[in-house]
């Protein structure tokens, strides 16, 4: 598989992403920084092929109990696991991929690893 050098770990903050784009005429790829790991996704929403990765990086809302109790204390988990696409605000967990309201839908996820000191994005064409 190709090989993209995104640059050094320390260029992308705990909570922060870079958009490279390794291939043309494409939308890129979005690699993120949660927590010191390091993720990378297809810049493009599998909803309506928005620009997820421009999104805000976020965390889900829980509740402990449903709405209708009336006395629902709701929280914030995954804080900074979450990417919110900015078109629909459909939103998927940066680690997987995975979308929040439905599992079956994912967005492509690439391996990244660091190789001599550089986070490095194998991507398929
Ligand atoms: S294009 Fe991303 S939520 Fe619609």
């Amino acid at each position: 598989m190709p090989k993209c050098v995104v640059g050094t770990p320390d260029e992308i903050a705990p909570g922060q992403r870079k958009i490279v784009v390794p291939f043309r005429g494409r939308a890129g790829i979005g690699v993120f920084n949660v927590n010191d790991c390091f993720y990378a996704l297809r810049n493009l929403c599998p909803h309506k092929l928005g620009p997820l990765c421009t999104g805000a990086v976020t965390g889900r809302m829980v509740a402990d109990l449903p709405p209708s109790a009336g006395d629902e204390v709701v929280t914030l988990a995954q804080d900074g696991e979450i990417i919110r696409c900015p078109w629909h605000l459909w939103e998927f967990e940066i680690a997987t991929g995975r979308c929040l309201v439905d599992h079956r839908v994912r967005v492509k996820t690439y391996p990244v690893s660091i190789e001599d000191g550089q986070l490095v994005v194998e991507y398929d064409d």
